[in-house]
């Protein structure tokens, strides 16, 4: 009897692809590109599964190329490559990874917040360049303890985001779509509108999904509530952020800087404006990108298409009605 074919265009370890392997046939495609522009029609009609990164993007007409498909196993906890609506409408089961990441990505959250208060980049550019030897001392920078954190989201990543900033002794806000309130009892967060989230914030950090009510949805409008001592911190999806506006509340000193690990056009290019403004920190979407969190999620992403394709109940799905 042949094996059922699964799609691998995530970065399985050669011990889990094994356990994957000794029960389907896996198709291998490459990073970010779409299956039909790899496997044959025959290949996709048979299809059953994948597990795939976000940069594949999953939508109906690709979805109806594999009409053998049960799951699709999202090796991230964002699921906006994936039209869910197509999915749920074709009882495809859409799995997330969850919970796993919420650390790493606290901590970048953090790393970017230091940085920016501190100067920290060109604290480093300072000493090495020998303008430490030749002018003396750097200018002063800012503390954050006893600064004003504005979470604009505060599901799992937020309120890991809202138990670190404890530690710093800052004082957290935050708004939801939905209030919080196991956060609030838990004295991590109070509750604001939106605006006065923007208003009474020195650092503005984002932890909302990418969908359509959120895409674009922060721009000059909130920059200009913001104060003009205060930083914006995205370690979500870019798209949430209306970059242009960003670029202008930059160069004209509406905000003080930025911090991003997410972009619209990712990898950003070198060529992009953000790359020419001195106050703004750039990463390459690394807020889950240590060997640790990486190797739980690949994981969880492996088990959840496995259990899946199995008939057993997935530890996370974006769809749970599908199952
Ligand atoms: C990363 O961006 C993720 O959604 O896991």
């Amino acid at each position: 009897m042949p094996k059922p074919y699964v799609i691998v265009s995530a970065p399985v370890p050669a011990s889990l692809m094994a356990t994957i392997e000794q029960k389907y046939t896996v198709l291998k495609v490459p990073f970010g590109k779409c299956p039909s522009q790899v496997l044959s029609p025959k290949q996709l009609a048979q299809v059953q599964g994948t597990i795939n990164t976000v940069a594949t993007r999953l939508n109906g007409k690709v979805m109806d190329l594999m009409p053998a498909l049960k799951v699709i196993s999202n090796f991230a906890v964002g699921f906006d490559n994936i039209d869910i609506n197509a999915a749920t409408q074709r009882n495809i089961l859409v799995c997330n990874t969850p919970e796993v990441l919420d650390g790493a990505v606290a901590d970048l959250t953090f790393g970017l917040i230091i940085c920016l208060s501190r100067d920290l980049i060109r604290g480093d550019a300072y000493v090495r360049t020998g303008q430490w030897e030749q002018q003396g001392p750097p200018p002063l920078t800012s503390d954050i303890r006893g600064k004003t954190l504005g979470l604009l989201g505060m599901g799992r990543i937020g309120s890991m985001v809202a138990k670190t900033a404890r530690a710093f002794d800052m004082q957290v806000i935050y708004h939801n779509r939905s209030r919080n309130y196991e956060a609030e009892e838990a004295g991590l967060a109070q509750y604001r509108n939106r605006d006065d989230l923007f208003t009474q914030s020195d650092f503005v950090s984002i932890h909302v999904p990418l969908n359509a009510s959120t895409k674009g949805s922060v721009g000059a409008r909130e920059f200009a509530l913001m104060q003009p001592t205060a930083y914006l911190i995205n370690t979500g999806r870019g798209a949430v952020i209306n970059e242009n506006d960003l670029v202008n509340a930059l160069q004209t000193g509406v905000i003080a800087g930025a911090g991003l690990d997410v972009m619209v056009e990712e990898p950003l290019p070198a060529s992009h404006p953000f790359c020419q403004l001195p106050n703004i920190i750039l990463q390459a979407h690394i807020g889950s990108a240590t060997v640790e969190t990486r190797h739980a999620m690949i994981s969880l992403a492996t088990q959840n298409l496995l259990d899946a394709l199995q008939g057993t109940k997935p530890q996370a799905m974006v769809n749970p009605e599908v199952f």
